[in-house]
């Protein structure tokens, strides 16, 4: 048995005196893709820091591909991370260089590859998320869910084998992001890599993924297959899969990405 590429173990983090997560394990294996899922401020980014490394957990483990994340040196670390594609919550593109020079950056900054080799790269992932023939596009020519998908492209650029994915689906329209639903799972399956994905969008999600952890209170608060997050009747996640306003999760709507809406142009 091959152990779990994300392991997390009782982990509690806070900034300076306020508790965010207090008591958290969570387990993402190889090849599967696993929905992060919780109110705004419940501390999805911050879990997604921890697996990073950006912030150490103030007790307990967070291992990564074997490796305790919290207790590496500043080398370890910093191949630990080339090993992880990360797309921000509002991580929008570099708005003055084209969607090639976009999607080549993460390879020109972090290998010596040649041009040539980087040629080939850049216009594979730009294949594998539809848009190889927009590569000498600017980014305000591109439309949200395009925008979106270089994004995807820029982040799977190193052939990661975790995929980290803060709110990717915030402020597209219906079929962008069902098409942004889909290529996660794709290049997920297609890298042979393992995915988190930090989400509002239960429908969306429960179409995609194999697990989903809910988050309420510093703590996972459910947990489950999407078969078994549909039939749950967990007072926390009818809350979340019915929309309602009003139970156990106080009501936050998720905010657009108004940065990228406004930046953008039609398809
Ligand atoms: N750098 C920081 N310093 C202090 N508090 C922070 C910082 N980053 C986030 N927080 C707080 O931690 C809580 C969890 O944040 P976050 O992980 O971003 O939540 P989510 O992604 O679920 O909306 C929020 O209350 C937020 O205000
Ligand atoms: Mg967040």
């Amino acid at each position: 048995m091959t152990s779990p590429l994300v392991q997390l173990d009782r982990v509690r983090f806070g900034y300076s005196d306020r508790d965010i997560l207090t008591d958290v394990s969570l387990t993402v294996a190889r090849g599967q893709v696993v929905a992060i899922m919780g109110g705004s401020g419940s501390g999805k980014t911050t879990l997604l820091r921890l697996i990073g490394g950006q912030v150490k957990a103030q007790s307990g483990s967070v291992m990564v591909d074997g490796e305790d994340v919290g207790m590496l040196s500043e080398g370890p670390m910093y191949n630990m991370r080339r090993k992880l594609g990360m797309l921000f919550q509002f991580g929008a593109l570099f708005t003055d260089l084209s969607v090639y020079d976009n999607v080549a950056f993460p390879l020109r900054e972090r290998t010596n590859l040649p041009e040539t080799v980087i040629r080939d790269l850049v216009l594979m992932k730009l294949q594998a998320v539809g848009l190889r023939g927009a590569h000498t596009l600017m980014p305000f020519e591109l439309s949200g869910g395009m925008a979106r998908r270089v994004a995807l492209a820029r982040a799977i650029a190193l052939d990661p084998m975790l995929m980290m994915y803060d709110e990717p689906f915030t402020g597209l329209d219906p079929i962008s992001l069902s098409t942004i639903g889909q290529l996660v799972r794709e290049l997920n399956d297609a890298l042979g890599a393992a995915s988190i994905i930090v989400t509002h969008d239960v429908t969306e999600s429960l179409a995609m993924v194999d697990y989903v952890y809910f988050l309420s209170g510093g703590r996972v608060v459910g947990q489950g297959t999407p078969d078994e997050i549909r039939a749950s009747s967990e007072p926390f996640i009818k809350q979340f899969i019915n929309g309602e306003r009003d139970g156990p999760l106080p009501f936050h709507k998720p905010a657009p990405d108004y940065a990228l809406d406004l930046g953008l142009a039609h398809d």
